[in-house]
This record gives C-alpha cells, sequence and structure tokens, in this order.
C-alpha cells in the first residue's frame, strides 16, 4: 500500500519531490503543511489534496505516515522532532540538522521510536551515476586526491545584493554556502571515502557573517580532497578524482550527469548513464523499500545513518575551523 505523505515546505524542491514521490508509485500526498493556509492551498491544488494544515500538530495527527520536510535548515530539528515523536516517517531535506547536538538528541528520540525511519535527502549518492563513481574508485589502484566543486549563483543572491538577508544565506537559519552547496560534495567525499581525519575550511564571508563561498580540505591518511564551492558566481570547472597516472572526471558532482574514466594511457571511457529525468526519484524509491522492509534493509539503513552523522559532524567540524557560528549552537 502507497505511503501517506505529507509535506512541509512549499518552495519549487517539495513540489520536485512529490513528483518524484508519485512517480515511484509509493507514496500519494495526503497533507500539506505550509505557516499559510492561502500558500498551502496553492501547493495542495494542483495535486487534489484538500488537507491543508497550518497547525503543526493537527497535520501529525492527520494520518499521514511519512513527512517530506524542506523548510530551512534551522527548523528541522524542531519539526522532525515532533514527527518521530508522532511515529512518522521522516526524509529531510539536506543540511538535516543545525549540529552534533541536535543530531544526537534526535537518534536519542529514535531510539525510543525503534520503527521510525529517518532519511535525510542526499539525493545524489543514491543516483546511479554515482553508483557508477563508486564502483570505479573500488577498483582504482591508488588514490592520489581529488578535487571536487560546486559553485552555482544562486536565485537569492540578487536579494542579498540588494542589501537584504535571504534564509539560505543567513547563519539565523544554519544556512550560508557550506550547508546549502558545500553539503553535495561533502556528502559525495564521505560516501566514497569515510570520514576524514582532518578537516580545514576558508571561508568567503558574507557582509552578515555567513559564508558567501570557500575551499574545504578534507584530510585523509596519503590524500587530501579540495572542495570549493559558493552561492555567488558560476564555476563550470568539473570535479576529478586522481589515481596516479588514471583520472576519474566528473561533470557535476551534485547532478552527477557525466562521468568519464581516463585510463593509464589516457583513452577515455564514458561510465555515465542518461540519468532519469527526476533527480529525486531514485531516492524516493530507496527510502520506501527501506520502510517497507525494515528487517531486510537494516544493514544499509544504518550504514545510510551512519553516513549523514557522519556529514553533520565534518560541516559542524569545518564551521568551527572557520570560525563559523550558527545562533542553534547555543
Ligand atoms: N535536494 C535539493 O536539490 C534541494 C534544493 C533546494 C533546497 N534544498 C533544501 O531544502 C530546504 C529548503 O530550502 P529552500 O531554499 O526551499 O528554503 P526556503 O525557501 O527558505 O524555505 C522553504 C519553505 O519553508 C517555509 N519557510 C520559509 N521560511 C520559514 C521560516 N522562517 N520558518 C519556517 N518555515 C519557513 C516556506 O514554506 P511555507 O511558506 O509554506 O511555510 C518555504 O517555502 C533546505 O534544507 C535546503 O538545503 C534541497
Amino acid at each position: 500500500m502507497a505511503y501517506k505523505l505529507g509535506i512541509i515546505g512549499t518552495n519549487w524542491i517539495t513540489k520536485q519531490f512529490v513528483q518524484a514521490a508519485h512517480e515511484s508509485g509509493q507514496y500519494v500526498l495526503k497533507a500539506v503543511y505550509s505557516r499559510h493556509e492561502d500558500t498551502g492551498k496553492q501547493f495542495a491544488q494542483p495535486f487534489n489534496v484538500d488537507d491543508v494544515y497550518t497547525d503543526l500538530e493537527a497535520f501529525y495527527n492527520s494520518g499521514i505516515n511519512v513527512v517530506y520536510i524542506a523548510s530551512p535548515n534551522s527548523v528541522h530539528f524542531e519539526q522532525v522532532k515532533a514527527a518521530i515523536s508522532h511515529d512518522i516517517h521522516v526524509i529531510v531535506e539536506k543540511t538535516a540538522f543545525s549540529n552534533p547536538t541536535e543530531y544526537a538528541a534526535i537518534l536519542e528520540l529514535l531510539h525510543d521510536h525503534p520503527n521510525v525511519r529517518l532519511f535525510e535527502a542526499a539525493r545524489h549518492i543514491q543516483q546511479a551515476n554515482f553508483k557508477v563513481i563508486e564502483q570505479q574508485v573500488a577498483q582504482m589502484e591508488k588514490i592520489a586526491g581529488a578535487t571536487f566543486v560546486y559553485e552555482k549563483y544562486s536565485s537569492r543572491f540578487d536579494d542579498y545584493l540588494a542589501g537584504n538577508e535571504p534564509n539560505v544565506l543567513s547563519r539565523r537559519f544554519s544556512a550560508g554556502a557550506l550547508t546549502d552547496l558545500g553539503v553535495y560534495p561533502i556528502y559525495a567525499a564521505i560516501k566514497l571515502f569515510g570520514a576524514p581525519k582532518q578537516s580545514h575550511y576558508f571561508a568567503t564571508p558574507l557582509r552578515n557573517g555567513a559564508d558567501g563561498r570557500g575551499i574545504a580540505i578534507l584530510r585523509y591518511d596519503d590524500f587530501d580532497v579540495t572542495i570549493e564551492f559558493g552561492k555567488g558566481s558560476n564555476s563550470h570547472l568539473p570535479s576529478e578524482i586522481l589515481g596516479r597516472r588514471d583520472t576519474l572526471v566528473i561533470g557535476d558532482i551534485a547532478e552527477v550527469l557525466d562521468v568519464t574514466y581516463y585510463d593509464d594511457e589516457g583513452a577515455a571511457h564514458q561510465l555515465s548513464q542518461e540519468p532519469l529525468a527526476n533527480p529525486m526519484t531514485t531516492e524516493a524509491v530507496k527510502f520506501a523499500d527501506m520502510m517497507t522492509n525494515p528487517v531486510d534493509t537494516a544493514e544499509d539503513y544504518q550504514e545510510l545513518l551512519a553516513l549523514s552523522k557522519t556529514v553533520n559532524q565534518v560541516l559542524f567540524d569545518l564551521r568551527q575551523d572557520a570560525g563559523i557560528v550558527f545562533p542553534a549552537d547555543k
């Protein structure tokens, strides 16, 4: 039977997720939460959904059994906490929580609600082309280093330049370049290479103290991963993983559209396949499978949760290194 889906946050990303969820055949949108009834109704209407709530408690009591949360990062914690307390599965957008203290409290709550599954929606690591990267990395004799780049001019940067403070560039919302875009390459690095031994972040601050762009370095036993990301410019550089003579080149580390392996002789081998039209479909299918088959997928689920927790810790360590404090840290 399809999961009864509720959503929080009515921006474009939620629409994309609902479309992916419906495409998977595993979910049906049943309820919409918004701070404003009009906005909620506007979101719900094209999906023929009548259940619109502005009260979180009523929303969680509406009969949904999974919630997708795409509100600003700083409000995820309270919304996730309430969902778990109602024994509702959670798919929360990245970055899931502001810091390790919040994460620890959520894990404790999950312990008391063992049937609830919590997923951080890191869509790119679920995609078929990311599995191709993992397979190729496993076959490379030596990893000598990697450079991942994800730098995109944000649609909200105009607003920042006009003198305002959009949520996504505000520490108040546990946001900035690291948590908004850096999280993609950092997820990729940790999924591929594990937790780093050390991490450093050289951040370029905005006038409000949030990071507008930056360079993070993750140090492993015998190689470093350099990660460049930002929200105020467009980079067209690809990402690459260096072997010795061989190289794996990734066209876009967040969309994972194009993966080419250059062998020791420099010959190019195209490894990527045509991606699905909706980049959230694969994760929607995977999460539904994990909710439906908790015993068979227990190991996979614990790995995913551990990865999410490690990413959270590394993001926090990087912020500490750069001296970036969120109000949620206090
Ligand atoms: N996976 C991806 O590709 C992807 C892409 C973009 C964003 N994201 C993630 O999705 C989340 C939302 O990002 P966004 O850029 O869409 O954020 P946003 O525009 O700032 O807010 C998203 C929604 O949250 C609600 N909201 C706004 N301000 C709020 C506040 N002060 N308190 C409570 N709710 C508020 C609004 O819905 P209502 O007005 O209906 O309440 C809004 O539509 C973030 O975690 C972000 O990192 C993921």
